[in-house]
């Protein structure tokens, strides 16, 4: 064995125990911090309903720039709520070369989410990306790439198995999912968003060939669409512009009033029902369990 080798490979192990030490670290600090201000958002005074982006940010009083819907050669994601920012130039409009430290005080001025999942979601997005949070720059379709963030069973796109380009809004899906709201007014509740959610997941199963979902995709599925009820409030009329057209309506403010935004711990009372509500997914465990009892 080469004095070399074991260099690179004591320089490696050092060096990997060092930044999984430092993740557990900064999640412990980011959970700690994202409980501190849940604690403090109770009982503080709710902003009012539309007063929601502060003065002086774009969006303030529901007066949004203008939307421009995307032109040839601009780069768009997988996510309608990142898309609907760069039509609305609250990101670049070419949306490229946006770093990721803008991105998430962008999200947490125009949505109302908490600086712990500003800073949350975005870091974990440049890891998946093999970039750094820190330094590093993204354009909107490097968010796309399969597996990573963008991943099966989407409600408002396509599988990539289907549809490559995860860029444009999938209008039958999304009609779909407008559609399916039981609440007053036809608004989407938790209930909804599992039977659909639901829906899809057995749909991409039976037809696309290569469907994958991990829990950690299972568990990103529920959550994304846990922001239509919580940030959106599940009110279909605003979600219809918002995600078809990926442009924000007039008048428009995010439905979390709390002064330090929607954080971490607050988004689960509503992530967590939306997932355990699936009934395929307990259907599949049960099954799963009966076959496993059977060839024991
Ligand atoms: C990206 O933006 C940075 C500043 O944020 C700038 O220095 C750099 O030149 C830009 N790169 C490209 C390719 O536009
Ligand atoms: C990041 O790096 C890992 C391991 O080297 C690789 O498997 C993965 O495909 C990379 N992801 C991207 C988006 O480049
Ligand atoms: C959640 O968002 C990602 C990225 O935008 C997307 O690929 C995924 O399909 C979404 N999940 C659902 C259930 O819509
Ligand atoms: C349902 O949605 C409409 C607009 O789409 C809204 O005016 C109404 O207040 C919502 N109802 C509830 C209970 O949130």
């Amino acid at each position: 064995m080469s004095s070399s080798f074991l260099t690179v490979s004591s320089t490696r192990l050092v060096t990997g125990i060092f930044s999984s030490l430092l993740s557990v670290l900064q999640n412990t600090g980011v959970f700690i911090w994202d409980l501190g201000l849940t604690l403090f958002n109770a009982f503080a005074p709710l902003r009012p309903a539309n007063r929601v982006v502060l003065d002086g940010y774009p969006g303030a009083g529901g007066v949004w720039p203008q939307y421009i819907p995307p032109r040839e050669g601009d780069s768009r994601s997988c996510c309608p709520a990142l898309n609907a920012m760069a039509n609305h130039g609250i990101l670049p409009r070419d949306g490229r070369n946006i770093s990721f430290r803008q991105m998430n005080s962008a999200i947490r001025k125009m949505y109302n989410f908490s600086p712990t999942f500003c800073f949350y979601v975005p870091d974990y997005a440049a890891r998946m990306l093999n970039k750094s949070y820190w330094t590093d720059t993204f354009d909107l379709e490097d968010l796309s790439a399969h597996n990573c963030i963008e991943h099966d069973a989407s409600l408002t796109r396509k599988d990539t198995y289907h549809s490559f380009d995860q860029s444009k809004p999938d209008v039958r899906l999304i009609r779909e999912l407008l559609a399916c709201g039981t609440g007053s007014g036809g608004n989407l509740t938790i209930a909804d968003l599992s039977r659909i959610l639901g829906k899809r997941r057995a749909e991409s199963k039976k037809t696309n060939g290569q469907y994958s979902q991990s829990v950690v995709h299972k568990l990103f599925g529920s959550s994304n669409s846990s922001t239509l009820l919580t940030i959106f409030g599940g009110r279909v009329q605003d979600l219809a512009p918002i995600l078809l057209e990926e442009r924000i309506p007039d008048g428009w403010q995010p439905r979390i009033r709390r002064p330090w935004g929607l954080t971490l711990t607050e988004f689960q009372l509503t992530v967590l029902p939306v997932e355990f509500g699936i009934k395929e997914e307990v259907e599949d465990a049960f099954r799963l369990s009966k076959e496993g009892k059977k060839n024991v």
